[in-house]
């Protein structure tokens, strides 16, 4: 298995998942981390085509790696999660149904009458970093929220990213009541800053993630999030991966068609999101 940042526990979640999934069908799961490196990305799926594998279950660091072609040429059973890449009749896909998740969030917030949002933007050079900026801004839309363009700020996924962006928010001039990140650990760096600002988190500002990391329960306040379902996308790619692998056992020649499976997030609803201050 291929994750782009081990130190992410959404990541770290999902290998141990599947690595549970697996030995119940007797396979052994090599998890490698690339790190956030494409190079290094590139290099570890060498060793794994080298260490002849049966299958590989990929997530890519981002859009553009030499990876997704080695991976094509490569007659390996591959699953991809979470991250679409240009593998189209070579894979089998898990993917996150991401506008459905943004839309609880941003209607979780209107509910709570916010009417300024912002939203800490996920890594560009990702299918769910675009994919959950743009869902931000068609259900603010949606939901009559006026967006300021300086209400969405670059983010990558980083704990660290939460921290610089959500400075950034709060040195405007129109401050947000809620903030909205498209991903725990940058809601984590926004709360950290919040709150070392001199702001109470929810009364101040609420605060809303995605991934449902194990850590989201953890803090003070618990963190409103949007969860991905890891142990279905764990299910689901051990389903996916074990037939590509028998079937490559027992009729390689046949190209299996490819298999999209879409899960579905759910709002998880802590303390870290309350009433707009009036
Ligand atoms: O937290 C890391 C993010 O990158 C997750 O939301 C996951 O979807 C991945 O794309």
């Amino acid at each position: 298995m291929l994750i782009p940042d081990g130190t992410n526990q959404f990541f770290s979640t999902l290998a141990q998942l599947l690595q549970r999934e697996l030995a119940m069908a007797m396979c052994a799961v090599v998890v490698v981390s690339s790190d956030g490196s494409t190079a290094r990305e590139q290099d570890y799926l060498e060793m794994l085509l080298t260490m002849d594998v049966d299958g590989i279950a990929f997530i890519s660091v981002g859009d553009s790696a030499e990876a997704f072609d080695t991976l094509r040429e490569s007659r390996k059973p591959v699953v991809v999660l979470d991250r679409e890449v240009p593998l189209e009749d070579r894979a089998d896909f898990v993917l996150l149904d991401q506008d459905s998740g943004v839309h609880s969030a941003v209607e979780h917030l209107a509910g709570l009458g916010h009417t300024r949002v912002a939203c800490i933007a996920g890594a560009s050079n990702t299918g769910p970093g675009r994919q959950r900026t743009e869902a931000f801004r068609e259900a603010c839309s949606h939901f009559g929220i006026t967006l300021e363009e300086s209400a969405v700020v670059d983010g990558d996924f980083t704990f660290g990213s939460g921290v610089a962006a959500t400075k950034e928010l709060m040195s405007g001039n129109a401050l947000p009541t809620a903030v909205f990140a498209c991903n725990d650990l940058m809601a984590l760096g926004a709360m950290q800053y919040l709150q070392e600002n001199g702001c109470n988190v929810p009364e101040d500002v609420s605060v809303v993630g995605f991934d449902d990391i194990p850590l989201a329960s953890w803090v003070y306040p618990r963190l409103t999030t949007v969860r991905q379902d890891c142990g279905a996308i764990a299910r689901v790619t051990s389903e996916l991966v074990l037939t590509r692998m028998d079937h490559e056992e027992t009729a390689p020649r046949d190209r299996l068609p490819t298999r999209i499976r879409k899960i579905e997030p759910r709002l998880i609803s802590r303390a870290s999101s309350g009433p707009a201050r009036v």
